[in-house]
């Protein structure tokens, strides 16, 4: 039996809302160090950093995305993922960058249904978030698990703020973001985009 893990938030921060701890059971996996994610209509997927040997899951995972997700996730359009800009996302620096991956095991090589990450700038102690989850398993969380393991590892680093832009026509990042505890608003000079942040 998968035994529920409690979400539990640092006191001394604003916590999240515990929506994610209620839809997944979850686990370690003992072998690659990341962590089962078991949905409640079960299907199971792997949440583990990511590895520079990701690539080829990465670009699969690509032509699966839709014209619609692409916009919302590179805030611009793109026909392809080029391999020299896979193997950038995949080949991250710790010390500035953290990236999960969610992937699917049941496929073999395994896919990739899901990325956050953040972008660290030491400059003003704040990082920069992207999250992308694959349509065939929105709406059951994974977004919400996603961002907040992001927020949880921004304030391992000590960082004072996330924040990300977000397309206006994106409502499902910016309910996201709303439910998570984010606060929106309009960028004079970019019309059509908002500034995400959540203070940490
Ligand atoms: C935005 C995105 C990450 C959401 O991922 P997800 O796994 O579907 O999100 P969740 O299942 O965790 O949803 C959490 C909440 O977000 C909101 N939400 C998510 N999708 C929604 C939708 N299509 N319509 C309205 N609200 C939505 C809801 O409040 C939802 O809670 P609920 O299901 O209890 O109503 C996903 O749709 C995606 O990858 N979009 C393309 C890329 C993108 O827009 N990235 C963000 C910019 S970096």
């Amino acid at each position: 039996m998968i035994p529920a893990i409690d979400f539990v938030a640092p006191t001394s921060h604003a916590s999240l809302p515990p929506r994610s701890a209620l839809r997944f059971a979850r686990r370690p996996a003992a072998a690659s160090g990341g962590e089962k994610v078991l949905t409640q209509d079960g299907r199971e997927l792997l949440l583990r950093a990511i590895d520079p040997n990701d690539v080829a899951a990465m670009q699969r995972c690509f032509t699966r995305l839709s014209p619609e997700e692409i916009r919302r996730r590179f805030l611009h359009a793109m026909s392809e993922l080029p391999a020299p800009m896979a193997q950038q996302l995949c080949r991250i620096d710790p010390s500035r960058e953290t990236a999960f991956v969610l992937m699917d095991e049941s496929f073999h090589p395994a896919e990739m249904r899901g990325v956050g990450r953040i972008y660290v700038d030491d400059t003003t102690d704040t990082a920069e978030f992207s999250v992308l989850v694959e349509h065939a398993w929105s709406r059951i969380g994974l977004g919400a698990l996603l961002m907040q393991r992001l927020v949880d590892d921004c304030r391992r680093r000590g960082l004072y703020e996330l924040w990300g832009y977000v397309l206006q026509e994106n409502r499902p990042m910016l309910q996201l973001c709303k439910e998570l505890g984010f606060t929106q608003r309009a960028i004079p000079d970019e019309p059509g985009t908002m500034l995400i942040t959540l203070k940490l």
